[in-house]
């Protein structure tokens, strides 16, 4: 199989002009209302594994009431969990959140009440890692290209569409139909168990090579039976569990799904065949696509640049459905044209947002709308002066 590069875009052409199109869009700060959920702006945070559950548990912990709680405070609009697991052999490593059991459901709702109590709204990525679970966390000192942990160690066994190992994990268990019913179920459990928890909604993990991506490809579905074989076969998998969790959720809340726009592959999902599938996922009550790439085979090699996830965004949004765009955007100015120039609804920053939790607020200030993200009011006297200061002076 021939692997192609994935080449970034420039902000430029990524975004295009500014200035460029007939009436300008939404701004990236102004709110954004998706059923019954209003984000005040559109800044969002992008997933991020945290490994930060010590105890093996799926139980968060102080860490994450203070890791979402800044970035709450920082004036994001809405942010997306970690990848959170929906069975413990689910998880990506043994320290990732959960809610597989309603034990995990009170740790949850303190973050969710903190981060309502700042102004933001809070989506739970759920997700089963498939035959990418399993492995070390990615910390500093962890052996992070180590591949899959082994059971004597900790590890389980991985369940996948084939029986096929990704790069150098261990080969996956191929999953039976009876596999494949009880992940949807376990996805809707943990829908019904987010909504306990106080979460805004739910973003179905179905990029990266993860469970719903591998069923998903052709690349990887080698499946003759129904959940394989054809298009609607491959799809099987996603539809049903956005239907079991459409059903478990209440109808203001809202469903995202985050997808692999390409997968660089020959053979692999293009821009056009993710904009058909979000049209079919729009039909059925998903509310944005959250639109990623890659991750689905191990040697594709990416070539990332500021903005370079852009296109698939548009693409999506260009049939119809509401998208966001996600990918080393930085520059208030780049969200900005993003947003504006209609390539996608919503921008979600991931590495930016560690750095600087902040960073909505700074953006504000830089793009001249210092009053349109308002700083906690313990932190006026902070946000006083600074409105006048562009980012490092
Ligand atoms: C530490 C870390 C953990 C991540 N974990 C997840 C995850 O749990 N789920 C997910 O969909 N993407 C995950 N990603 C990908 C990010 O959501 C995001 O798409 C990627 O970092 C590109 O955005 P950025 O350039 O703004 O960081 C992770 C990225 C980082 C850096």
């Amino acid at each position: 199989m021939t692997v192609q590069q994935v080449r970034g875009t420039t902000p430029s052409t990524a975004a295009g002009p500014a200035t460029a199109g007939p009436a300008p869009g939404p701004s990236l700060l102004d709110p954004i209302s998706l059923r019954g959920v209003t984000a005040r702006n559109r800044v969002w945070l992008s997933p991020m594994c945290m490994y930060a559950c010590g105890d093996r548990d799926g139980r968060v912990g102080d860490f994450h009431l203070v890791h979402y709680g800044a970035v709450a405070l920082g004036g994001a609009g809405l942010l997306v969990t970690e990848a959170t697991a929906v069975s413990p052999r689910g998880r990506v490593t043994p320290y990732d959140a959960g809610l597989w059991s309603d034990d995990q459901v009170a740790p949850w709702r303190r973050v969710t009440d903190f981060v309502h109590g700042a102004g933001a709204r809070i989506v739970s990525q759920l997700a089963h890692a498939g035959r990418k679970g399993g492995k070390y966390a990615n910390l500093p000192g962890d052996a992070v290209g180590g591949g899959t942990i082994p059971l004597a160690e900790g590890g389980w066994p991985l369940l996948g569409a084939s029986g096929a190992a990704f790069g150098r994990f261990s080969a996956p268990r191929r999953a039976t139909d009876a596999d494949l019913r009880q992940v949807v179920a376990d996805f809707a459990d943990a829908a019904r168990r987010a909504e306990a928890a106080g979460f805004d909604g739910v973003e179905l993990h179905a990029a990266h090579g993860y469970l719903l991506h591998e069923l998903l490809s052709p690349l990887t579905n080698d499946r003759d039976d129904a959940w394989g074989g054809d298009r609607a076969g491959r799809e099987r998998l996603l539809l049903e569990t956005v239907d079991a969790v459409r059903a478990a959720l209440p109808d203001d809340k809202v469903l995202l799904v985050r997808l692999s726009a390409a997968d660089g592959a020959d053979g692999g999902a293009t821009h056009e065949d993710t904009a058909d599938l979000a049209r079919r996922l729009a039909d059925r009550g998903v509310d944005l696509v959250d639109c990623s790439s890659g991750g689905l085979l191990a040697g594709v090699e990416y070539v990332p640049s500021p903005g370079y996830q852009v296109p698939g965004a548009a693409a999506v949004r260009a049939a119809g459905v509401p998208a966001g765009a996600v990918g080393l955007i930085s520059d208030p100015h780049h969200a900005e044209a993003v947003v504006s120039a209609g390539h996608a609804d919503v921008v979600l920053l991931g590495r930016e947002l560690l750095r600087d939790p902040h960073w909505a607020r700074r953006a504000a200030v830089v793009l001249d709308r210092p009053g349109a993200v308002a700083p906690p009011p313990r932190y006026h006297r902070a946000w006083r002066d600074a409105q006048s200061r562009p980012f490092g002076t």
